[in-house]
C-alpha cells in the first residue's frame, strides 16, 4: 500500500509521527510537508525529537492570507498526487493544510482518509471548523478519536467508512511520556519548578486578532497573580507587539516548546489555560484540570467530566474559571481518547480498505 501523508502546522506533526512509525513497518508512505508552519521551533523540533523522517517533499508555501495560503498548498499538492498516485491520501486535523490536501485529492478521485474525523465546534467563524467539515465530507475512510465524533458524523448524515479508533495525540504522549527525564532538568535550570507552575498558550485569532480580548487575557493573567509559564506562538507574539503590550512579571514567557519539552512542563503544571484544541486533551489525559478560553471546545467529554472549564477572555471570568478548576479537581478521570492502539488500527483499516 502506498500512502500519501499530508502535514504542515505542529499539531499535525505530533498525530502523524505515531502513525507514520506503524505505517512504515509494512508499507510505502511518502510525507509532503506544505510548509505552513516553517520555523525551527514550530516545525524542524518536532522531527528530530519525535523521530519522524524527513518530508518527501516540502511545499514551502509558508504564510498568507487564509485564500493565498490554501490556494498554494491546493496547487503544490495535486502535483504531488499526480506524480505519486497513492492508494490513500492520509490528512490530519484542521488546519488550511488539511483542507487544501482534501480538495487536491477529492478532485483526483484519489481516496482521502482522516485523523481526528468528526470534531466540531459548531461554530463557522473558526477556519478549523470549515477545514475539518470540508475535509470529512470528501473523506472515504473516517477515524474517529470519541463517540462524540462519530455521534457528529451521523447528525451530518456521514456513517460509512466512519471507525471510532481512539486518538493517537495517546499514541504520542505514552510514548513521549517516558522521555522527559532530561527536560524536566533543563526547565528546572530555567527556574521553571514542578509543582510551582501554571502552563498556558494562547493562539487562536479571536484571541489574538481582537484587541479587548488580548488585552483582557494578558490583565487576566496579571490579576492571576501566580508563575504561568507561555510558550508564545508566533501569532501572539505579533499581535503583542502590534496591541504595544507587555506581559506582567509573574508570566514566564519562551519561544514555543518542543514536543518533550511541553509533555515536561504539562506534567509539572498545576493547571492548564489554554485556547489550543490539543492541550485540552493533553492535559486531560496528563490528569491537569484545565480552562479553555474560548466560548466553546471539540472536546466536550473532558467538559463533561469537570476536568475542563470554559472561561471568556475577562480577567474576572479567568478568574473564577482558574478559582473552580483548582478547587473541584474531580476524583473520576473516565477514558474518553483510548489505550495508544489508534496508529496501528487506522493503519490496519487503511490496508483493509487499500
Ligand atoms: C494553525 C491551524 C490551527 C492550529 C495551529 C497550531 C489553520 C487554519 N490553523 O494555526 O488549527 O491549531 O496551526 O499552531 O490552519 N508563523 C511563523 N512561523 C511559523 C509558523 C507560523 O512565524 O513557523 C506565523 C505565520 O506567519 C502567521 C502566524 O504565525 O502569521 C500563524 O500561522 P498560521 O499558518 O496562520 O496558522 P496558526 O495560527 O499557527
Amino acid at each position: 500500500m502506498k500512502v500519501l501523508t499530508v502535514v504542515g502546522a505542529r499539531p499535525q506533526f505530533i498525530k502523524a509521527a505515531p502513525v507514520s512509525r506503524a505505517l512504515r513497518e509494512g508499507h510505502t508512505e511518502i510525507l509532503v510537508h506544505t510548509g505552513q508552519h516553517y520555523d525551527e521551533a514550530m516545525s524542524d523540533v518536532f522531527f528530530a525529537e519525535l523521530n519522524i523522517p524527513q518530508p518527501n517533499e516540502n511545499l514551502g508555501v509558508g504564510s498568507g492570507t487564509h485564500g493565498q495560503q490554501t490556494a498554494a498548498m491546493l496547487a503544490a499538492l495535486e502535483a504531488q498526487m499526480m506524480q505519486h498516485q497513492p492508494d490513500w491520501v492520509l490528512l490530519y486535523g484542521d488546519t488550511n493544510s488539511t483542507l487544501a490536501g482534501a480538495l487536491a485529492a477529492a478532485k483526483l478521485n484519489l481516496r482521502v482518509a482522516h485523523v481526528e474525523s468528526g470534531l466540531r465546534s459548531y461554530n463557522r467563524s473558526m477556519p478549523e471548523e470549515i477545514n475539518r467539515v470540508l475535509t470529512d465530507h470528501v473523506s472515504a475512510l473516517l477515524f474517529c478519536p470519541t463517540d462524540a465524533a462519530v455521534e457528529n458524523l451521523k447528525q451530518e448524515g456521514i456513517t460509512a467508512g466512519v471507525h471510532h479508533v481512539g486518538d493517537v495525540m495517546v499514541d504520542a504522549l505514552l510514548d513521549g511520556r517516558g522521555r522527559i527525564t532530561e527536560r524536566v532538568t533543563a526547565l528546572q535550570d530555567e527556574g521553571i519548578t514542578p509543582g510551582k507552575f501554571w502552563l498556558a498558550t494562547i493562539h487562536r485569532p479571536a484571541n489574538t486578532d481582537d484587541v479587548n480580548a488580548l488585552r483582557g487575557i494578558v490583565e487576566g493573567f496579571a490579576a492571576l497573580d501566580h508563575a504561568i509559564v507561555l510558550p508564545v506562538h508566533p501569532r501572539l507574539k505579533a499581535a503583542l507587539e502590534r496591541e504595544n503590550l507587555s506581559l506582567p512579571d509573574n508570566v514566564i514567557a519562551r519561544q514555543p516548546a518542543s514536543y518533550l519539552t511541553m509533555v515536561a512542563l504539562l506534567d509539572g503544571a498545576e493547571i492548564v489555560i489554554t485556547d489550543s484544541g490539543g492541550l485540552q486533551k493533553e492535559a486531560y489525559i496528563m490528569e491537569r484540570p484545565c480552562v479553555t478560553v474560548r466560548p466553546e471546545t471539540e472536546w466536550v467529554e473532558t467538559v463533561q467530566a469537570g476536568w475542563n472549564r470554559l472561561a471568556e477572555p475577562t480577567p474576572s471570568a479567568l478568574q473564577a474559571a482558574v478559582s473552580a478548576a483548582r478547587t473541584n479537581v474531580p476524583q473520576n478521570h473516565p477514558d474518553f481518547y483510548g489505550d495508544g492502539r489508534a496508529s496501528h488500527q487506522i493503519v490496519a483499516l487503511l490496508a483493509d480498505h487499500a
